[in-house]
């Protein structure tokens, strides 16, 4: 039976999800049964019902009301229960606890951002404490996203203008994957998040470590961090660092050169092209490329922006 349903179903890590499983197993078990059950009668019927001679002919039947409040009461009483079930589980979804841990979450094209109650930031990776409630609060800067975790059982639209809301508690330590499960654009099958669940005191220590957000981790060079902060954030969802063909232009051997521009115009790729166009992505199109960029406006800093320069730079 658990082979079974780890084939069918994720890992079961939060501690409501078991509840939608059994629903889930419910109704699923039952729907089986009484498919089971009616093919088996009408395969018994075809064959016992069966034309016998040439001028046999079908009896009149008009009704049999024990067989017909057999079939409505069975049918209703499990209508009733998976109502009743479902609104439990419902709700106890639904409802977020008093002592819930906040975090906000922004849904772009392409990419999850998490902040945290001491101005902490995450991109990509969603970091909670375990046994804890967590409650997100959640918006989108673009389009209609969605926030799904299949280890969770849950998944909650994410809208522009205003806040949709969802909790979780995940017992145990670990990662389960969050994926966008609303189609938002190109970029879509790769707007791909992680949920990073840890132990209490580990959980505290990475949100000190992480105060403030945005500053450059010491040890790494400035090209380093472009590096890592280009991933975090996602700029190679859509641009390749290897010169292959994506959704943006690609970063590799660009700095220095002549770009093509859709207005018919060129421009030299240098410090100032490039900022230019992660802050105002509209403002200067590449030939034969989509406008599809949205603004880092207000979200990479200067010393964010300038990493992930010297880090083109290093792409020859
Ligand atoms: Cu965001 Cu699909």
């Amino acid at each position: 039976m658990d082979a079974i349903k780890d084939f069918l179903l994720p890992p079961a890590k939060s501690t409501l999800a078991e509840q939608t499983d059994s629903l889930f197993w419910f109704v699923h078990g039952s729907s089986l049964i009484l498919t089971i059950g009616l093919i088996a009668v009408i395969v018994y019927f075809v064959y016992k019902y069966r034309r016998k001679s040439k001028d046999e002919t079908t009896p009149l039947i008009t009704h049999n009301n024990a067989l017909e409040v057999t079939w409505s009461v069975i049918p209703l009483i499990l209508v009733l229960i998976v109502f009743g079930w479902g609104y439990q589980v419902f709700m106890n979804q639904t409802v977020v606890p008093d002592d819930a841990y906040e975090v906000n979450v922004t849904a772009q094209k392409w990419i999850w951002q998490f902040k945290y109650e001491n101005g902490a930031q995450s991109t990509g990776k969603l970091h909670v404490p375990a046994g804890r409630p967590i409650k997100l609060i959640m918006s989108s800067n673009d389009v209609i996203h969605s926030f799904f975790v299949p280890d969770y059982r849950l998944k909650q639209d994410v809208v522009p203008g205003r806040y949709t809301e969802m909790w979780f508690n995940a017992p145990e330590p670990g990662t389960s994957i969050i994926f966008c499960t609303e189609y938002c654009g190109d970029g879509h099958s790769d707007m791909l998040g992680e949920v990073v669940v840890h132990e209490e005191k580990e959980f505290k220590n990475w949100l000190a470590e992480n105060a403030g957000g945005g500053s450059k981790p010491e040890d790494l060079a400035p090209e380093e961090w472009g590096e890592q902060l280009a991933q975090e954030w996602a700029c190679t969802t859509c641009h390749s660092t290897d010169g292959s063909q994506m959704t943006g232009p690609t970063w590799q051997g660009k700095f220095g050169n002549e770009e093509n521009l859709a207005d018919g115009s060129t421009v030299t790729i240098d410090e100032n092209y490039l900022r230019e166009s992660i802050l105002e992505p509209n403002a200067k199109i590449v030939e034969g490329f989509p406008a599809v960029m949205n603004t880092y406006q207000g979200q990479l800093n200067d010393e964010q922006i300038n990493a992930i320069i010297e880090y083109i730079k290093t792409l020859k």
